[in-house]
């Protein structure tokens, strides 16, 4: 039985990566500010309240199909197999696999995150699961990846994670560039376990980015009181609201910070000032939806194939099953 240990790698991003970003993102003519840096520890303890609001069905659909079909799941992967979750967050619906593949076989997990607030809960959450060894990587994606890669012994297959439609982060083109990027790291017959939040009725989707209790706005916000506290900048956090809207072309929910007045707003450590009309935003993220072909599509164009797919009956969400060609 392996060991249960738990490591962090300290490589996340630094302040100066922080900055620059802040500086590139403020400069453009829609601003930005990249939705990563939205999970410091006040953000991943607010997404871990988001995760437990009934307007956010996404969490609860996913943690129905891991507990549904964890069987099914773990009967399609190889044994041994390592398992390795990209932006694991907590790993709460993790249980699920981890437990029913650990029924089999000892298992080490390997959740990668920038967090290292979500990596520290997420140790607490799977450390103590039997015969689970759980070392974390505090480390972007694909960074992470590659070491887990590197740890692999011969003959073990390699199941990534990639859940709570994180993807969805990524523009369609930029997911799917992503996705070729994860198969160079893989050997064929290795595993993508995708998760993928399918289209729905809007009034429903705005809701679960938007709720009444104002969690969501809360963690939006808290990007720019982290630039205050990180990067000292001056943002008057009252001055700006939470926006949820959807594109309909793009088949996206975006979240924006809009600027309740004119002003101006320096970011001392990015040698920034930015000026803000009335009304304008700062993008922060996007959640694109999909279709369930479209996501089979997604998979034959990045280098894998779709083996299945289950689909949760009360909020339309999918786990697809991916294999490295
Ligand atoms: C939407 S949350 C999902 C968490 C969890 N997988 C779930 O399904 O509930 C995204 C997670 O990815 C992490 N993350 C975001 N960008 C990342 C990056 N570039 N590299 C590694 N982790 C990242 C965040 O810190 C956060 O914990």
């Amino acid at each position: 039985m392996p060991e249960r240990r738990y490591t962090q790698v300290i490589g996340a991003a630094t302040a100066a990566d922080f900055a620059a970003e802040v500086r590139a993102g403020l400069a453009k003519p829609q601003k930005e500010l990249p939705s990563k840096y939205l999970y410091d520890e006040v953000g991943s303890a607010l997404f871990e309240v988001i995760c437990a609001l009934p307007e956010y069905g996404l969490f609860r659909a996913e943690a129905r199909l891991l507990r549904l079909y964890a069987a099914d799941i773990v009967a399609e992967l190889s044994s041994p197999v390592i398992v390795a979750e990209l932006g694991s967050g907590s790993g709460k619906k993790t249980r699920y696999l981890l437990e029913e593949l650990a029924r089999r076989q000892p298992v080490t997990y390997y959740p990668i995150d920038i967090s290292r607030a979500a990596l520290a809960r997420c140790a607490l959450e799977l450390g103590q699961i039997d015969c689970v060894s759980v070392v974390g990587f505090e480390r972007a994606y694909l960074d992470g990846l590659l070491e887990v890669a590197a740890r692999r012994r011969p003959g073990e297959q390699l199941a990534v994670l990639f859940l709570g439609s994180t993807i969805g982060n990524f523009d369609r083109p930029a997911g799917e560039a992503f996705l070729r990027q994860v198969r160079r790291i893989l050997a064929p017959g290795d595993a993508l376990i995708l998760a993928t939040d399918l289209e729905q009725p809007v009034h429903e989707l705005l809701l679960a980015y938007d709720d009444p209790l104002g969690v969501t706005a809360a963690f939006n916000l808290n990007l720019l009181a982290r630039v205050n506290r990180e990067l000292g900048g001056d943002f008057v956090l009252s001055q700006f609201r939470h926006l949820a809207r959807w594109d309909e072309d793009e088949r996206r929910i975006e979240m924006h910070l809009v600027s309740t007045a004119e002003q101006t707003v320096a970011v001392a450590a990015a040698g920034l000032t930015a000026s803000f009309k009335k009304e304008e935003t700062i993008w922060t993220e996007s959640s694109h939806k999909y279709n369930a072909a479209e996501v089979q599509g997604m998979a034959e164009r990045t280098g894998f194939r779709c083996r299945a797919q289950w689909v949760d009956s009360e909020w339309p969400y999918a786990q697809n099953l991916f294999i490295a060609e």
